[in-house]
């Protein structure tokens, strides 16, 4: 399957359109108040041009911050906002790749990225994710997530002013429930997709504490 997110024009798109996309800001908010009081050291994973890590180091000023994405252009963006800066950590690799061992970390989030990978990967990465968790450290996906049915799906694309044809065919939607199912099973507690929007939903898992 080609994954549409390798091209510089399909990345810019994306990153003009998330600038008319408000519905997002509540599933952000919410993150925000699940991570822990003492987060120190996070992994951002898919983070584009660095909107949702950006958001928790303005939280969290003293973290430092580790962000992975496969997209140049996407990571050029994210240079371009954030070189400078210290604490922040660049990597250039697919998420189709096993997670690089370089927790622990108090805090493993994503927005709207995992959903580019086989419902397979999707599974391992969790997994990947809670192992890479210091105890009582939280797993946050933001994530666009499939409709129960093609009409909710048709009004949700509609709601964001998406033309059918448009639709992104790199997506690989999966429904909430399997995937909260799934961080049950990895031994994630505190499971439940906290807060959710047509096919935005904000599923979060915490590594038990010790
Ligand atoms: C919809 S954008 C979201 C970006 C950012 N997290 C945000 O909320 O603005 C999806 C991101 O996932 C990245 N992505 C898609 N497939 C990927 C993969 N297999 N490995 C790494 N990054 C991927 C894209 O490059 C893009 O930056």
């Amino acid at each position: 399957m080609t994954n549409e997110w390798t091209k510089p024009e399909h990345s810019l798109a994306y990153l003009q359109r998330a600038k008319r996309q408000t519905q997002r800001q509540m599933g952000d908010e919410t993150l925000l108040a699940e991570l822990p009081v003492d987060c120190r050291r996070f992994l951002d994973l898919g983070c584009g041009a660095g909107h949702l890590f950006g958001l928790v180091l303005e939280r969290f000023p003293n973290a430092t911050c580790v962000a992975i994405d496969f997209s140049p252009t996407m990571l050029d963006q994210a240079r371009e906002r954030f070189g400078d800066d210290q604490r922040v950590e660049l990597i250039e690799r697919s998420l189709d790749e096993p997670l690089p061992e370089i927790g622990p970390f108090d805090a493993i989030i994503s927005s709207f990225a995992i959903h580019h990978c086989s419902d397979e990967r999707k599974r391992a990465l969790y997994a990947e994710a809670f192992a890479q968790l210091r105890p009582g450290g939280v797993f946050c996906n933001l994530e666009h997530v499939a409709s129960p049915t093609k009409t909710m799906h048709e009004k949700f694309l509609a709601e964001l002013h998406i033309p059918l044809e448009e639709d992104d065919p790199s997506n690989q939607l999966l429904d909430p429930g399997t995937q909260l199912q799934w961080l049950g099973e990895i031994g994630y507690q505190e499971v439940d997709c906290y807060w959710k929007w047509r096919e935005m939903a904000l599923l979060i898992g915490k590594r038990p504490a010790a």
